[in-house]
């Protein structure tokens, strides 16, 4: 499993509070199973070079320390900006291991900005894939579900909390996630871990649950294949049209991915 949203940059934003327990947050992931994960602090209100050197500079001194330590986790960096920030796609941050294809983006928790479509349409236009962050818990999206099928047939591609599908923001939350996951509206699943205690990096009993759901090969996608694809900026959809049909050709391309995944990126 590869983890595309967390907060375990140290001091950037809401995420961990300190390098021990970054430290302890990438531990608790490696035990869960988790091979290596994408930075994606939060850009709230603008993504300048300022910024983008202070991200960059924490990206450097956590590989260091990962290095130091000797803890096989591999490590990218992106960023998670709310879709009423200012950014510029030059930023390196702004993509995803600054691959100029995958963003992810973030809508306030209880509105509904009216740029949206007009952003999505911007987007598109310069050959960005936007990866909608946890729609299962903005509010608006809770009244009307049916939001999230628009956002799909504009190529949006969406990411859920494995914190929202075992149940941790309640019962509502949780429902509709799995309605998505159910309904196939789902790409992604994402720790969105912001600490240590609470909001942990686990994907492995939500990756449970999906299993039990939909099979092994949806759950393999969600947790570990399309993220890959995120991280090695290629496309998402390329493997529905492969028709990967037998077991053994499966098993080949999850092992090709995966190895692919952990030497480059
Ligand atoms: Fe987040």
């Amino acid at each position: 499993m590869f983890d595309i949203h967390t907060h375990i940059l140290p001091q950037l934003d809401d995420g961990s509070g300190s390098w021990k327990e970054t430290m302890d947050m990438i531990r608790d992931g490696i035990k869960d199973g988790i091979k290596g994960a994408v930075c994606t602090s939060h850009v709230f209100k603008v993504l300048n070079k300022e910024l983008e050197e202070q991200y960059i500079l924490r990206f450097n001194e956590l590989k260091k320390r990962v290095r130091q330590e000797n803890i096989k986790f591999r490590l990218w960096l992106g960023s998670e900006i709310n879709i009423n920030a200012k950014f510029d796609l030059k930023f390196s941050i702004a993509t995803y291991n600054d691959n100029k294809k995958y963003m992810l983006l973030e809508l306030p928790m209880s509105d509904y900005p009216h740029h949206v479509d007009e952003l999505l349409f911007q987007l598109s236009l310069q050959g960005i894939t936007p990866i909608l962050a946890h729609p299962e818990r903005n509010t608006v999206i809770m009244q009307k579900p049916e939001i999230v099928e628009n956002f799909i047939e504009r190529d949006v591609l969406i990411q859920v909390n494995s914190g929202s599908i075992t149940g941790i923001f309640g019962r509502r939350v949780r429902k509709i996630t799995l309605d998505f996951i159910n309904k196939g509206f789902v790409h992604f699943v994402a720790s969105d871990c912001h600490n240590y205690g609470n909001r942990p990096m686990l994907l492995s009993k939500a990756y449970k649950v999906v299993q039990n759901i939909c099979g092994k090969q949806r759950a393999e996608l969600l947790f570990s294949i399309n993220p890959s694809r995120v991280i090695l900026g290629e496309s998402i959809d390329s493997y529905m049209k492969g028709g990967i049909t037998s077991n053994k050709g499966w098993q080949q391309y999850l092992h090709s991915i995966v190895k692919r995944v952990k030497k480059g990126g």
